[in-house]
């Protein structure tokens, strides 16, 4: 198992210029990290899974060229072709905290060209894919001025980087199921970087996530700031022991394929995220009218049907509805005759399990 110290970079040579592309999906956690260690960068107070997804993704192409002046970090950042001044503080962060870790990056001149599969206003985050998709190029770069270095080191120092630009962004680098946090249930898990679930039973194989675009307005709360908000939190202690016991009771769920106990765990999750949001001090609530109207709607299809479909949501109101793949058809039919009238523009977007960022080079 890597630790912090085998993520930092000694040896390496060097190269005039070198360009890199890679995409990464999007993820959806059925086990929710919400709250960060007081301790340490970017560590969460309790462990998570998640679903990769497959067509919601990042496309980050980067150029670099070396440069004579080594002393300070140059990039430009450019989304959908076009410069993106406001995005660059959170990239000029992000490189100042992998400084340590990839110190050959102030020896060059970086661009950083990346787009979404998705609406950058639909609400979905970009930052999980974003931070993947760019930790992957920056792993590309330094396997290049370093090629000794293994394939797994390869995918955990990627993971480890993209914890450190956003902590759910380490889940979205390989792997269908793929677990982050350390806790006693999952082999190999660990605090600095996301693991593979590689026993996921066949009922859950080309699961569907399709989802509803409720509100795509500028959220009201970011996700730092609500992470922060589970530091005194009354519940937080017994929340994050929950999280142990739901990823307990989840590996096995995904090992058994019992979709009934699946559904259980992951709606009970989605409801006690937004519970954690709902108790903290300030309080919010970012689910929405139509939020509750969906979750209605799936329950009642659910009951009368018994077809297994359910829902998780994000820090956001849109809803993501998670359904085998052998019930698609109905599913959909389903939710183009009762739940699009509740989505922004009749807006939703049909994903399923991916596998992980893909080299495009
Ligand atoms: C509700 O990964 O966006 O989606 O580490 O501060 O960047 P930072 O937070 P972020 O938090 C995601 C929270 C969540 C649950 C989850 O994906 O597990």
């Amino acid at each position: 198992m890597f630790t912090e110290q085998d993520f930092i970079l000694s040896n390496y040579s060097s190269i005039d210029k070198a360009s890199f592309s890679w995409s990464a999906p999007s993820n959806i956690a059925l086990v929710k990290y919400w709250g960060k260690k007081e301790e340490g960068e970017q560590v969460p107070a309790n462990p998570s899974i998640s679903f990769t997804l497959n067509n919601c993704k990042t496309i980050t192409s980067v150029g670099v060229v070396k440069k004579a002046d080594t002393s300070n970090f140059s990039f430009d950042l450019l989304f959908e072709g076009q410069s993106k001044e406001e995005f660059k503080p959170k990239i000029q962060k992000f490189l100042e905290r992998i400084e340590l870790y990839c110190p050959f990056l102030k020896e060059y001149h970086i661009t950083i060209d990346t787009q979404n599969t998705f609406p950058h206003s639909s609400g979905i985050a970009s930052s999980a894919s974003g931070m993947a998709a760019l930790a992957m190029n920056i792993m590309s770069l330094e396997k290049t001025i370093n090629p000794a270095i293994s394939e797994d080191y390869f995918f955990a120092k990627s993971s480890f980087l993209a914890r450190l630009g956003s902590g759910s962004a380490c889940r979205s680098v390989k792997g269908e199921v793929v677990a982050w946090g350390e806790n006693k249930t999952i082999q190999g898990s660990s605090d600095l970087f996301g693991v593979e679930f590689d026993l996921l039973h066949e009922n859950f194989k080309q699961f569907q996530d399709t989802i509803l675009l409720v509100d795509k307005g500028e959220k009201q709360v970011s996700s730092t700031v609500g992470h922060n908000l589970m530091h005194g939190h009354p519940y937080a202690e017994r929340r994050f022991e929950q999280a142990h016991e739901n990823i307990f009771l989840l590996a096995d769920i995904l090992k058994t394929g019992e979709i009934e106990a699946f559904i259980k765990i992951v709606e009970s999750e989605a409801l006690t995220l937004h519970a954690m949001m709902m108790t903290s001090m300030p309080y919010f609530i970012l689910m929405k009218p139509n939020t509750l109207e969906i979750i209605n709607k799936i329950w009642k299809y659910r009951n009368t049907t018994n077809i297994p479909i359910c829902f998780t949501l994000d820090a956001g109101a849109n809803v993501h509805v998670l359904y085998p793949n052998a019930v698609k058809e109905q599913v959909l039919q389903f939710i183009q005759s009762e739940l699009v009238g509740f989505c922004q523009n009749g807006q939703y977007i049909c994903d399923e399990i991916g596998n992980g960022a893909k080299d495009l080079k």
